[in-house]
């Protein structure tokens, strides 16, 4: 199973992974925790490339094309073989990311961008994606206040607005795939509220 968490900036995707993944394994599943872009030598360094705010030039389509790259070697190189090897996925972000930042955020074409993400995924879907949904200006403070500012947070926030608004509309078009936590809670009730909702979404586990 291929499980994704999305969000705005400081929705605390990759502050609530380690704990979920604790949580889950002491349930009996084998989960491999990875992120994106990275989760791979190659995907790293393009994230850094990304993410440096010496790069401040980059372009929307290059932007884009950077996130396709290091996707695409993540999904052949890490998620394919765990998911092959039956084990549960979960990534910190995917391409939801993208046409959420990319697509909606810089106003690019959506069909354009999605054409992408399916050249760079060769299709892979995630079979649950989490929305940790926030209120822009909340999850940009939160990164503010604990030091983690990159190229991406430094868009305006009209730019983060567009990210968010993106995400619910995603939501709504896809319904099934989706389960939306409201992540403007404190942080122990967003984990439990994380715990709750994948677990009711998992097969069984497999018992040795
Ligand atoms: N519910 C919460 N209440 C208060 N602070 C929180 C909460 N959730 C996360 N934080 C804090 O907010 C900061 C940002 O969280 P985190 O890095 O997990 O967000 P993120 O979704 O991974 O952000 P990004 O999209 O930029 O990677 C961290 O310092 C984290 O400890
Ligand atoms: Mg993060």
């Amino acid at each position: 199973m291929f499980i994704t968490l999305e969000g705005p900036e400081g929705s605390g995707k990759t502050s609530h992974i380690p704990y979920l993944v604790e949580y889950l394994r002491e349930r009996g599943y084998t989960v491999f925790p990875t992120r994106e872009p990275g989760g791979t030598s190659i995907g790293e360094q393009i994230r850094d490339v990304l993410h440096s705010l010496k790069n401040t030039e980059m372009h929307p389509r290059a932007e884009t094309l950077l996130y396709q790259a290091a996707r695409a070697q993540f999904v052949e190189q890490v998620v394919r073989p765990r998911l092959t090897l039956g084990e549960i996925v979960l990534s910190d972000r995917y391409a939801d990311s993208t046409l959420a930042y990319q697509g909606y955020g810089h106003q690019q074409d959506l069909e354009q961008v999605r054409l992408l993400i399916r050249y760079a995924t060769g299709s892979l879907v995630p079979d649950l994606t989490v929305l940790l949904d926030i209120d822009v200006q909340v999850g940009l403070q939160r990164k503010q206040k604990a030091d983690e500012w990159n190229r991406m947070d430094a868009y305006t926030v009209e730019f983060h607005q567009r990210v968010r608004a993106g995400y619910l509309e995603m939501v709504k078009q896809e319904p099934g795939r989706w389960i939306v936590v409201d992540a403007g809670q404190t942080w122990a009730d967003v984990q439990a509220a994380l715990r709750n909702k994948i677990l009711a979404c998992l097969p069984p586990a497999q018992t040795q």
